[in-house]
């Protein structure tokens, strides 16, 4: 059990910002990413198709003998993982926005979260939100149009720049000191992000500890990979190919998959 892969999936390319930090974390583990582009964005899409979505590219994981999934999707995790953890045997990592750490050290008692809209409305988040931002002005503001730009390689464009500035601003006039970011294709826009915040606003992206609570579960379960093999990486996309290769620093092993 503890040589088959880890299986992580997305949306689209944005989970492969939670994919990078487990593999620098794991790097025995072998894994396998799925970016569910051609559906991409899911934020719009009502909660019951996120979870049949969520559905089918858990199915194709496990078919694929994953021994433990990563729901690298704000949006697929608010609305589905429960679903899927009451249906499924393997465990489940999931990742949502980390309001907590912002809340507990806020000066100004002011902070942003940028999420989808899918991730905003679910009942996990509220539920988070009441539970340690009582007191805590949380200015939310849904990334419309975020997604779709870094699925159609616009990551970097004029365009990108001024949809961000419009959310910011808002934002920045309310003098929050912390941003959350509520989506896994988000901190590809850091960068960008740091230039147009004030320098005392702090950026909170949870990519590491998503991949430290990954390592902590294998460890539970005892499927962590202890064998010192190079592992075996694949990723694969029914979208656009060129737009994952780019956001991968390192040369991995990228397929077109129709699922
Ligand atoms: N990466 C997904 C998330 O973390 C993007 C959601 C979408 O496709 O709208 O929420």
């Amino acid at each position: 059990m503890s040589k088959q892969p880890i299986g992580i999936f997305d949306s689209g390319v944005g989970g492969t910002s939670i994919f990078k930090e487990i593999v620098d974390l794991l790097p025995n583990e072998d894994c396998i990413y799925l970016a569910d582009s051609i559906n991409a964005p899911y934020g719009n899409k009502p909660a019951d198709k996120i979870v049949e979505l969520s559905i089918k590219n858990t199915e194709l994981l496990l078919e694929l003998g994953c021994k433990l999934i990563v729901v690298a999707c704000n949006t697929a995790t608010t609305n589905a993982i429960s679903y899927l953890r009451s249906h499924y045997d393997v465990p489940f990592i999931g990742i949502e926005p980390a309001i907590k750490p912002a809340a507990l050290n806020t000066k100004t008692k002011t902070i942003g979260v940028l999420a989808t809209k899918g991730t905003l409305s679910s009942h996990l988040f509220h539920k988070t939100s009441d539970l340690y931002a009582s007191g805590i002005k949380v200015i939310e503001q849904v990334g419309e149009g975020i997604v779709p730009l870094i699925e159609s390689g616009k990551l970097n464009s004029d365009e990108m720049k001024n949809l961000l500035n419009s959310y910011l601003e808002p934002m920045i006039q309310e003098n929050i000191d912390y941003l959350v970011l509520g989506c896994t294709h988000y901190p590809y826009l850091i960068p960008m992000l740091k230039t147009m915040l004030p320098k005392e606003v702090t950026i909170i992206d949870s990519g590491l500890a998503v991949a430290k609570q990954t390592k902590a579960i294998l460890e539970k379960h005892h499927i962590l990979n202890q064998a010192n093999s190079t592992s075996a990486i694949k990723l694969y996309t029914n979208g656009n190919l060129e737009v994952l290769n780019t956001l991968l620093d390192h040369q991995f092993d990228t397929a077109y998959l129709d699922f």
